[in-house]
């Protein structure tokens, strides 16, 4: 447990195993060995003393005192359910926290709860800010989730870079190349190349749009939260040189705040997207977080596979 206690232990292991069953291998067992790295650097403190401000009866603010950032956005998450369910509004600030690998692990409690969740987080720099040949913006996931009327939530959870990062370190790890168009090397030139393009700048989506998505996250989870923000988030698996205090920002809202009958609403919303004639090829209209789902209960049944080099990592953790 590297010195965490039981609770904060089993919370960050169901998260990365979440990561593994929803087959988002590069937020699961492949970031063990960097948390436990961190915390035996003293960068990632096992043992915080998290501490809460209420501003009011819908706002707190969370000092996680560079806990592991699953604990503190686990408790940040539960902080803004119990505020929405109190005022039908609930707003989360958290500082001082690390890397919480799946937004949607967040927001998938928050929607459990019948609310509608905004999560954001900023991340260690990987984008350019458009016109800049600097990376500085993190891969800063935007999260939306609301109830969807069945019991598979609406999880709209994206990266604003074309992939996350995670997915550039695990091909580099294992070897493996990386789509066209996601990345530059440092020289400006489109590789192919994961350990190139770790080295270069990853590109955004939508060009100027997703540059500034990206700086709209730094500045809700970081300039607002009181955390690192403007590049300064440490990358976890190179820079050692302080923690990383990554800011969150959790907003969670009653979903029959202004229409009474939301989840007839959403339902019949669904229904009219999903029977839209559809192009050549394609079976169903998907909702954001259907397919994950889909995953999720599959793989629950299934053993986990964990790649060799990546197993060897763990194995040397237990020693
Ligand atoms: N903590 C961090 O610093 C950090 C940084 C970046 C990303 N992440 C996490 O990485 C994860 C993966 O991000 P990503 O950008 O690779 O996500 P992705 O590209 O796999 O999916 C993005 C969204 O598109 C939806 N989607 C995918 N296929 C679809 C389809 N056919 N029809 C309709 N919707 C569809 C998914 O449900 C998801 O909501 C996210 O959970 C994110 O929170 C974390």
């Amino acid at each position: 447990m590297h010195g965490l206690n039981y609770n904060h232990a089993s919370i960050s292991a169901d998260a990365l195993i979440n990561a593994e069953l929803v087959e988002a291998p590069s937020h699961g067992l492949s970031r063990l060995k960097m948390y436990c790295d961190r915390i035996k650097k003293k960068l990632i403190n096992p043992k915080p003393k998290i501490k809460f401000k209420k501003i009011s009866n819908s706002i707190t603010h969370i000092d996680a005192n560079n806990s592991i950032g699953f604990v503190a956005a686990n408790i940040g998450i539960k902080q803004a359910i119990k505020n929405a369910k109190k005022t039908g509004i609930g707003l989360v600030g958290i500082k001082n926290s690390g890397h919480y690998g799946l937004s949607s692990y967040y927001a998938e409690q928050a929607v459990k709860n019948n609310l509608i969740v905004f999560c954001f987080t900023n991340a260690p720099p990987a984008i350019a800010p458009h016109g800049s040949k600097k990376r500085l913006f993190g891969t800063n996931p935007i999260c939306f989730g609301t109830p969807s009327s069945t019991n598979v939530p609406f999880i709209l959870d994206t990266s604003v870079s074309m992939i996350n990062r995670g997915k550039i370190r695990v091909a580099a790890k294992i070897g493996k190349k990386i789509p066209k168009g996601v990345a530059l090397d440092k020289n400006g030139k489109p590789t192919v190349d994961a350990k190139k393009a770790l080295a270069g700048v990853q590109l955004p989506i939508g060009g100027f749009r997703g540059s500034g998505l990206a700086w709209m996250v730094d500045i809700l989870s970081g300039v607002m939260t009181g955390g690192n923000h403007g590049g300064k988030v440490k990358d976890p698996f190179d820079d050692f040189s302080g923690p990383q205090n990554i800011g969150h920002l959790f907003i969670t809202m009653k979903t029959n705040l202004f229409a009474k009958d939301y989840r007839s609403r959403i339902k019949k919303n669904i229904k009219i997207i999903k029977k839209l004639p559809k192009i050549n090829g394609v079976k169903e209209i998907l909702f954001p977080g259907q397919s994950k789902f889909a995953r999720y209960k599959k793989n629950l049944k299934k053993d986990i596979y964990i790649p060799k080099t990546i197993k060897l990592e763990i194995e040397k953790l237990l020693n």
